[in-house]
């Protein structure tokens, strides 16, 4: 039993489809900064895979970083502390990033060593987004019980030293960092990121190991000829939202004119 303040559960069932304002790489970027606002000069993003059952196969998005860790875990949710003078203040973007990869749905898993102090989060989302698919077929949604749900699947852990049977667990952090693992609902093809967009997006110094590829993030190698430079970025985004509209979006990051497109059930877009 957790000690949730925060209606987690509705939260992030908001956040299902709705999500249009992230890309992969953007997502990417928000746990980047996470890392980067908690001294992290290492960071280590890959893609693993476990057997499921019936030979169905289970992916995971791994992020671990050499930071400070998190002296309070339970904060990655119910935002109680919020940060001054970093990349992240609007306590958001971790589920912002949760939502987008695993659709409210699968494992989670967050260990983290803040000097020496252990503290360990696992959650399995299926029974809450299960009872919330069960529930939109009715006329209200009852938040409480999405959340006697997720709180029945939610387990926090601390201990105060590494102990020999925690080792293997604890290994990529064992001097220190965060490491989480999301399991993500769809392939989003990793491999496709270019690891220089990490170098573009930083006027900083730090390690990226992206899916295997070492990237030494520096201030010198940036496309930009000055700090006010970023790199110019388009994209189009397509969301189904749970209500069946599909909502289309264009977006570049050199003017705020995006545009935002939706089609309803049974239109075509024009
Ligand atoms: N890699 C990490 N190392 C240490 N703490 C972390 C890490 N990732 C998340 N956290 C903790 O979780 C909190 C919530 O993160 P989240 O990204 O949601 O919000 P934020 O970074 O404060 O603001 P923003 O919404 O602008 O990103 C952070 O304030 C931080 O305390
Ligand atoms: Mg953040």
């Amino acid at each position: 039993m957790s000690n949730l303040t925060r209606k987690l559960s509705q939260v992030l069932l908001s956040k299902l489809g709705g999500n249009v304002d992230h890309t992969i790489r953007t997502v990417l970027l928000e746990l980047i900064d996470n890392s980067r606002d908690n001294k992290a000069g290492l960071i280590n993003i890959n893609l693993i895979s476990e057997d499921g059952i019936n030979n169905h196969k289970k992916y995971y998005l791994v992020i671990y970083d050499n930071g400070t860790g998190m002296s309070n875990i339970d904060n990655i949710f119910l935002a109680n502390e919020g940060k001054v003078n970093k990349k992240g203040c609007k306590n958001q973007g971790f589920l912002d990033s949760l939502a987008y990869l695993s659709d409210v749905s699968g494992e989670l898993d967050i260990l983290t060593n803040y000097k020496n102090r252990l503290s360990r989060i696992f959650i399995q989302f299926d029974d809450m987004k299960n009872e919330y698919i069960k529930q939109l077929k009715e006329e209200n949604i009852d938040y409480n019980k999405c959340q006697e749900h997720l709180e029945k699947n939610y387990s926090v852990w601390h201990d105060n030293i590494l102990r020999k049977e925690n080792m293997k667990l604890f290994e990529n952090i064992k001097n220190g960092g965060t490491y989480i693992k999301i399991q993500l609902y769809k392939d989003f093809e990793l491999e496709n990121v270019d690891p220089m967009f990490f170098q573009y997006s930083y006027n900083e110094n730090f390690k990226l190991n992206f899916m295997g590829r070492d990237i030494n993030i520096n201030t010198i190698d940036d496309i930009c000829v000055t700090k006010q430079f970023k790199p110019a970025l388009c994209e189009m985004y397509m969301a189904i939202h749970t209500s069946g509209c599909e909502i289309y979006r264009f977006k570049n990051n050199f003017n705020k004119d995006n545009k935002y497109y939706k089609k309803l059930r049974g239109e075509s877009l024009t």
